[in-house]
């Protein structure tokens, strides 16, 4: 998949290359002055807060098995590893502490209250490690905060909604992490760019109205959230590049709205309780790359019309109940496009369902605008059967879902 290179990937990489130059000219600096005082420049309040802070930071270590902290000793917190300071953007002669990185370390602990004293903070970067516990209330304090990435580690509760609360994140990453109950409509409505909570124990509806959102990676999968796709998911339209709703126990119909979509490179919603046809509207999708609907109960005609989407690369439609495909669709290869479109009702195609499987769908056609959404179907009569529902067998990892990329 062609997802690695999220544009706040770029952002963070650059923003940390402006960090570490911005501090090695402060410390030339501050070295050059060292040279004629002998002896180093008494550290100013912001850097006495966060030599608090970071100190209490340590205290709350409770495996450090690579000795990554073993060096947080004294009040030179920028020589500290794993932590950068810059001039303050409000004030360019402080030195304050810009960064943490930690990704990777292996460190056991939690977060303590006092890292709201580090209220310069532009970014914080955990991945990877033991932290478990819930967000102090205190990161409301970090109004610079621009990149959070607490993704693959053990922090629980809900959904924790200091994060709400900074007025400055555009990359939230949860990732891996056992976060539990439902996602807060409110979260849909702050400025970010990505939204990482794949892989959490989130569970509850998707919110049914989606406000406005600027977000151009949005990454759901493996979350409980059941419900449908709302119409309003539209309101992405200007911004949303990156959809991957994979295994998140979703329903109904793919709403026509999905078409208006129109930046989507990636469209990735496999693995769900999906059904009725494919909308039309998709073919207008003209960046999208990857389709995966694989492991639905989709039905109906695969339409032409996303089959010669110019810029698609890959249409996995595996294991739903499709039993026609339009013109070209029926020789995806031919058009340089890969494909699967096994255990589906494709009479020319190998690997197809069995012919019962086949008409007992045919016989239970999905009406999606009498469809109610939550699974319970507005008849009964146009439900189809719970034994049709195909086991999903292939674990599930895309490289957009897999933590440590940030
Ligand atoms: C960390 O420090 C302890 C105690 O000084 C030492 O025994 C251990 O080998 C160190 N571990 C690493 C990975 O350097
Ligand atoms: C620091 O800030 C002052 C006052 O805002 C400004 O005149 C100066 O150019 C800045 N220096 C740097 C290196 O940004
Ligand atoms: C928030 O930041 C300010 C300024 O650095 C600091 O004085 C204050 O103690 C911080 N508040 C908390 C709750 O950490
Ligand atoms: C689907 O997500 C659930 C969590 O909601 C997880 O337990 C399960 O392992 C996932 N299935 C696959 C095939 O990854
Ligand atoms: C196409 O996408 C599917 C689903 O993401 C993936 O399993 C498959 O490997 C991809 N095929 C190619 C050739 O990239
Ligand atoms: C698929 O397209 C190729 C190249 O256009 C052609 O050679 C082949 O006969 C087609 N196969 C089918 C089954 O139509």
């Amino acid at each position: 998949m062609k997802t690695m290179a999220s544009p706040s990937f770029i952002i963070s990489l650059a923003l940390l290359i402006l960090l570490l130059h911005l501090s090695s000219s402060f410390s030339a600096a501050s070295h050059h002055h060292r040279q004629h005082h002998h002896r180093p420049p008494p550290p100013n309040p912001k850097l006495q807060q966060a030599y608090v802070a970071l100190q209490a930071f340590k205290k709350v270590i409770y495996s450090d098995p690579r000795n990554f902290t073993t060096n947080w000793i004294g009040r030179e917190v920028c020589k500290y590893n794993g932590i950068y300071c810059s001039p303050s953007p409000h004030d360019n002669k402080t030195k304050v502490v810009a960064g943490i990185d930690l990704n990777g370390v292996d460190i056991a602990g939690y977060l303590p209250d006092e890292l709201g004293l580090l209220s310069d903070l532009a970014l914080i970067h955990l991945n990877s490690n033991r932290f478990c516990g819930i967000l102090p209330q205190t990161l409301s304090n970090l109004s610079l905060l621009f990149e959070l990435d607490l993704s693959n580690n053990r922090f629980v509760g809900p959904f924790p909604t200091v994060v709400l609360s900074l007025p400055s994140l555009k990359y939230l990453d949860l990732r891996y992490n056992e976060f539990e109950g439902s996602l807060p409509p409110q979260l849909f409505a702050k400025n970010l760019d990505a939204i990482f909570i794949n892989n959490n124990w989130f569970s509850n509806v998707v919110p049914p109205s989606f406000v406005t959102s600027t977000a151009s990676v949005v990454v759901f999968a493996n979350n409980k959230l059941r419900g449908c796709l709302p119409p309003s998911i539209s309101n992405f339209a200007n911004t949303l590049e990156e959809l991957l709703l994979i295994n998140t126990s979703i329903s109904g119909c793919l709403p026509p709205e999905v078409g208006y979509l129109y930046k989507l490179k990636v469209l990735d919603v496999s693995h769900n309780n999906l059904v009725g046809p494919i909308p039309y509207s998709i073919a207008g999708l003209a960046h999208l790359e990857q389709l995966n609907l694989a492991h639905n109960m989709m039905s109906g005609v695969v339409p032409m019309g996303v089959c010669v989407l110019p810029n698609l690369v890959n249409f996995t439609f595996s294991y739903n109940f499709f039993c026609e495909e339009e013109g070209i669709c029926g020789n995806l290869s031919s058009n340089g496009i890969a494909f699967d479109d096994r255990r589906n009702c494709l009479p020319e195609k190998p690997k197809q369902r069995s012919e019962k499987e086949c008409e007992a769908a045919l016989e239970h056609p999905v009406d999606c605008f009498h469809y109610h959404c939550g699974g319970v179907p507005s008849g009964g009569s146009n439900a189809i059967p719970p034994a049709m529902v195909p086991a999903a067998a292939t674990p599930l990892l895309s490289p957009s879902m897999a933590p440590g990329n940030a």
